[in-house]
C-alpha cells in the first residue's frame, strides 16, 4: 500500500550540475514571488490602520471605536474589508487561465513580463486611490499581475533546474513569497508611525518596487529549453541547455524534452485533454494540493494577523511588530525546507509539517476558548497573550517547511510537457479560487464558528496529512519529463495508466 516513501523511480539521471546561469536565472524568476508576497502581506497591516479605514471604510472604524460590536470576535466583520483582501484573488483565478494561454504560446517570460507590468499599473492606482472603487480597481490589476506571475514562475522554476536540485530552485519562489511578505510587514510597521495618515498610500504604492523587478527581470531572462522547443526553436533550445546545465553533452536530456515536445504536438487542446484517464492523478493532485494549502488556514495569520492580534487585545504596534515576527520565522522556515526538500524529500516535509500545524491550532482555539469563551464577551487576560503568540510562530514554521513551498513545487513539477501549462493555470486558479474564499469569509466565520474555527481548520489538517500520506507519491530526483513513471508505479493512481501510456513509448526505455 502507500509505501510511497521512494519514488520506485528507475529511469535516467541526466548528467548537469547546478550552475551560475541557472541560479541567476532562477533568482530573477523567483522575484515574480516577491510581488504575490508583498502583497499578501500588505493588506493585514494597511486594514489595521485607522487612517485607512476612516477614508475607506468608515462603519469597520465606528464600530471599533466605539467598541460597540457586543463580541470580540465580530469587531471586524465587514464584507466590504474583506473583498479588498480578496478582490486580488477573485482576479489572479480568472487571469491565470488566460496566462495559461500565452505562457505555452508565447513563452514563460512573456507571462512574467505581462504579469509585472500589470501589477506596476495596480500598485500606482493604489497608492493614489481617493475612493473604494480605485483601491478594488487597483487590487484587480494587482491580481491579473499575480495570475501571470504565479502561473509562470513556479513552471519556468521546475523546468529550468535540473532533476535532483529541482525542489531547491523552484523554492527559490516560496522563499521570495516569505521575503515579499516580510518586506511588507516591515514597511507597515514604519508607515503606521507616519502621522498625517498618508501612510497607507506608501504601503500600497511600494508595491511598485518588487513589480518593476521582475517585468525588467523578465527581459533578461533566458527562455526554458522546454519552451524553446514547445515554440520549435530547437538550436537555441540546445545552446541553453549547454549552458544552464554546465556540460557540453546535453544530448539525453536534449531528446527527452523534443521528445516530449512532439507527444504535446500532437495533442491539439491542452484543457481537453487533462480531463483524460491517465492525467487523472495530475488533475486530482494539481487541484487538491492548493485546496488544501489553504485549508490549513494560512491566510488567517498572513491577512489577518494584525487585526485578530488587535482583537485579542494587543495594541496596534504589538500587532504590526507580531506580524514582523511571524514572518521572519515563515523566511527562516522556508530555508530549512529548502535544505531538505531534495534530501528527505516532499512526503516527510508535508508529513511533518502536517502533524506541527494540526497541534498548534488545537492548542490556539483552547487558548482562545479559555480567554473569551463562546459568547466572545471576555476581557483580554495579558497572561494567554504570550502562549497565543507562541503557537503561532510554531505552526508558521511548520506551514513554511511544508505546505507552503510544497503547495507550489508539487503540482508544477508533475504535468507532463502537453498539459503542463494548463495543468499549472489549473493550480493558480484553484489556489486563487480558495485564498478568496478564505479572505472573504474569514471575519464572518470568527464571528460565527468563534474559537472553533480553528478546530476547523485542524480537522482540513488532518484530513489533508491522510491524502498525502496515502495518494501523493515522491516526486524527489525524478526527471521533469518521466514523470509518467510514478503514476505507473503508484498502488491506487496505476489503475488510471493503461499499458500503452508507458509500454512502445519512450518511457518503455526504462522499465516500469
Ligand atoms: C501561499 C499563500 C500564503 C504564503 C505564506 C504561499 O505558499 O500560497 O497563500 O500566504 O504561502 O507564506
Amino acid at each position: 500500500m502507500p509505501a510511497e516513501g521512494s519514488t520506485g523511480f528507475s529511469g535516467p539521471q541526466y548528467p548537469g550540475r547546478i550552475t551560475s546561469s541557472v541560479i541567476i536565472a532562477c533568482c530573477v524568476a523567483s522575484s515574480g514571488g516577491l510581488i504575490f508576497g508583498y502583497d499578501i502581506g500588505i493588506s493585514g497591516g494597511v486594514t489595521s490602520m485607522d487612517s485607512f479605514l476612516s477614508k475607506f471604510f468608515p462603519s469597520v472604524d465606528q464600530l471599533e471605536e466605539q467598541g460597540t460590536s457586543s463580541s470580540q470576535y465580530c469587531k471586524f466583520d465587514s464584507q466590504l474589508l474583506t473583498l479588498f483582501t480578496s478582490s486580488l484573488y477573485l482576479a489572479a483565478l480568472v487571469s491565470s487561465s488566460v496566462a495559461a494561454t500565452v505562457t505555452r504560446k508565447y513563452g514563460r517570460k512573456c507571462s512574467m513580463f505581462l504579469g509585472g507590468l500589470t501589477f506596476l499599473v495596480g500598485a500606482v492606482i493604489n497608492g493614489v486611490a481617493s475612493d473604494v472603487l480605485m483601491l478594488i480597481l487597483g487590487r484587480v490589476l494587482l491580481g491579473i499581475g499575480v495570475g501571470f506571475t504565479n502561473q509562470s514562475v513556479p513552471l519556468y522554476l521546475s523546468e529550468m533546474a535540473p532533476a535532483k536540485h529541482r525542489g531547491t530552485l523552484n523554492i527559490g519562489f516560496q522563499l521570495m513569497v516569505t521575503i515579499g511578505i516580510l518586506i511588507a510587514n516591515l514597511i507597515n510597521y514604519g508607515t503606521a508611525q507616519i502621522t498625517g495618515g498618508w501612510g497607507w498610500r506608501l504601503s500600497l504604492g511600494l508595491a511598485a518596487v518588487p513589480a518593476l523587478i521582475i517585468t525588467i527581470g523578465s527581459l533578461l531572462l533566458p527562455e526554458t529549453p522546454n519552451s524553446l522547443v514547445e515554440r520549435g526553436k530547437n538550436d537555441q533550445a540546445k545552446r541553453i541547455l549547454v549552458k544552464i546545465r554546465g556540460v557540453a553533452d546535453v544530448h539525453p536530456e536534449y531528446e527527452e524534452i523534443v521528445a516530449a515536445c512532439d507527444e504535446a504536438r500532437a495533442i491539439k487542446h491542452s484543457w481537453s485533454n487533462i480531463l483524460k484517464s491517465k492525467y487523472r492523478p495530475q488533475l486530482i493532485i494539481s487541484s487538491l494540493i492548493p485546496l488544501f494549502q489553504q485549508l490549513t488556514g494560512i491566510n488567517v495569520i498572513m491577512f489577518y494577523a494584525p487585526v485578530v492580534l488587535k482583537t485579542i487585545g494587543f495594541g496596534i504596534n504589538a500587532s504590526l511588530l507580531t506580524a514582523v515576527i511571524t514572518g521572519i520565522i515563515n523566511v527562516g522556515a522556508t530555508v530549512v525546507s529548502i535544505l531538505l526538500v531534495d534530501r528527505a524529500g516532499r512526503r516527510p516535509l508535508f508529513l511533518w509539517g502536517g502533524i506541527g500545524m494540526f497541534l498548534c491550532q488545537v492548542a490556539v482555539g483552547a487558548l482562545i476558548y479559555a480567554q473569551f469563551g463562546v459568547s466572545g464577551a471576555g476581557t483580554v487576560i495579558k497572561k494567554f497573550a504570550a502562549p497565543v503568540l507562541f503557537f503561532i510562530c510554531v505552526y508558521v514554521a511548520a506551514f513554511a517547511c511544508s505546505w507552503g513551498p510544497l503547495g507550489w513545487l508539487v503540482p508544477s513539477e508533475i504535468f507532463p510537457l502537453e498539459i503542463r501549462s494548463a495543468g499549472q493555470g489549473i493550480t493558480v486558479s484553484m489556489n486563487m479560487l480558495s485564498t478568496f474564499a478564505i479572505g472573504q469569509t474569514f471575519l464572518s466565520m470568527l464571528c460565527y464558528m468563534k474559537f472553533g474555527l480553528f478546530y476547523f481548520f485542524a480537522v482540513w489538517v488532518v484530513i489533508m496529512t491522510l491524502f498525502i500520506l496515502f495518494f501523493v507519491p515522491e516526486t524527489k530526483n525524478v526527471p521533469i519529463e518521466e514523470m509518467m513513471l510514478v503514476w505507473s508505479n503508484h498502488w491506487f493512481w496505476n489503475r488510471y495508466i493503461a499499458d500503452e501510456d508507458i509500454i512502445g513509448n519512450r518511457y518503455s526505455n526504462y522499465g516500469t
